[in-house]
């Protein structure tokens, strides 16, 4: 039988790819930190469970496939305190943050079309592109300045007459980069003059430290028409078994083609809306108690990372994820060794993912790893001084270049 092509030339989530050698050696009692993954473990707040715990109804009903309107209210409300306004109808409730990027991929690209993106970026725009012919176009950005936008003409340079938006996570996953004001005035500039949509994928929002302020493409001038807001509450609320998101756009005719698409997958789990609605009303005071609680864990590990021979890595402002170079050609066979052959005479060791995948450029990031924060913090110092080792035996077992 013949699958389709596009599908065949699909990668796997890279985040997921090395599963099976942790749940090998887990199934022979090695524990494993999984640093690999953005798996919050910060508890989901009580209002989630306590609304689908309190649903009455004898029937669970299709819900309307724009959302419901408790959640799209809730969802409205708490952009007005971004100083962001935004219609009812201006609001799409979809299947996590991951269903509203396809689909706005969806409604501004056709097949061949290609949408800007700084690379490194989240690998599932990757995939979710390669899922219906659009391509990533990378625009390089460097650990070494911090992963700032390059420069107007650079960007310039990248777009071509098939390019039809600009793709970005702020704070950016892997990066942890928060994009300034600046930046994204530069970005609106292009967008403008290019006639180009801005997919501002905003789901880390509220995690930016050292007092940093946040800009959101939602509060930038004169692009309003062409920016879309993708929203979720897996991150945030630390909520990603609820698999709710949203599209937000002033677009009004966007969101009309982005209907269809809806209208066809009928609805959004309706309990998971009932929960998540309850998720946009957790008071303010939630966010400082979090933050404070991922910019610890921020610090242990970036602490236990300096201790890293040969190890380069920028300390990130935002979201809960570092991009480390390791002194290794080739990080996904470190990661694969960590899991298969490290811990061969002990009862841990730690997983993370390879950042090649984050890169669109073939060659770039082949020796760089993602380590996401999100474990507690004495299993943070533990993790990195695993990884510490792992990698201090892999260079004296002379396996760190390809010339073993
Ligand atoms: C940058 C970014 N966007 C979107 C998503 C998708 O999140 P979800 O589908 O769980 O809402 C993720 C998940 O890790 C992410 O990191």
């Amino acid at each position: 039988m013949k699958y389709s092509n596009r599908l065949t030339a699909m990668q796997f989530s890279p985040i997921r790819k090395l599963v099976p050698y942790a749940e090998t050696v887990k199934a022979k009692g090695t524990k494993v930190y999984h640093l690999n993954i953005g798996q919050p473990d910060i508890k989901t707040p009580k209002g989630f469970f306590d609304a689908v715990k309190n649903f009455d109804s004898a029937v669970l009903e299709y819900a309307g496939s724009e959302g419901i309107p408790e959640l799209i209210e809730a969802l409205r409300a708490y952009y007005e305190t971004y100083d962001m306004h935004f219609d009812y109808d201006d609001i799409i409730v979809t299947a996590g943050g991951s269903e509203a990027i396809l689909f706005t991929m969806m409604a501004v690209c056709d097949p061949g079309d290609n949408i800007l993106a700084p690379e490194p970026f989240y690998t599932n725009y990757n995939g979710f592109g390669q899922s219906v012919n659009i391509e990533i176009n990378p625009v390089t950005t460097y650990a070494e300045n911090g992963f700032r936008l390059p420069g107007k003409e650079e960007l310039l340079a990248r777009i071509n007459d098939k390019t039809r938006a600009i793709i970005l996570s702020n704070p950016g996953n892997p990066t942890g980069r928060v994009y300034t004001k600046e930046e994204l005035d530069v970005l609106a500039e292009v967008a403008k003059e290019k006639d180009l949509w801005i997919i501002a994928d905003e789901v880390y929002r509220e995690f930016v430290y050292d007092g940093l302020k946040y800009t959101s493409c939602g509060q930038l001038k004169d692009v309003e028409d062409r920016v879309v807001i993708i929203d979720s509450v897996s991150k945030r609320y630390s909520a990603c078994g609820a698999r709710i998101g949203s599209i937000a756009t002033k677009n009004k005719g966007l969101t009309g083609e982005i209907m269809k698409l809806c209208q066809g997958r009928l609805c959004v789990p309706t309990l998971d809306q009932v929960g998540a609605a309850e998720l946009y009303k957790t008071p303010v005071s939630y966010f400082k108690e979090v933050n404070e609680e991922y910019d610890k864990r921020r610090n242990i590990l970036y602490d236990e990372l300096m201790k890293v021979d040969g190890l380069i890595c920028e300390k990130p402002s935002g979201a809960f994820y570092i991009v480390a170079k390791l002194p290794v050609e080739n990080a996904e066979d470190f990661a694969i060794w960590m899991l298969t052959e490290f811990c061969k005479d002990k009862d841990e060791t730690v997983m993370f993912t390879p950042a090649e995948s984050f890169y669109a450029t073939p060659g770039l990031g082949k020796n760089e790893i993602r380590l996401a924060y999100i474990l507690k913090q004495e299993d943070l110092k533990k993790a990195g001084a695993l990884l510490k080792q792992g990698l201090e035996e892999y260079v004296a077992l002379n396996l760190a270049t390809d010339k073993q």
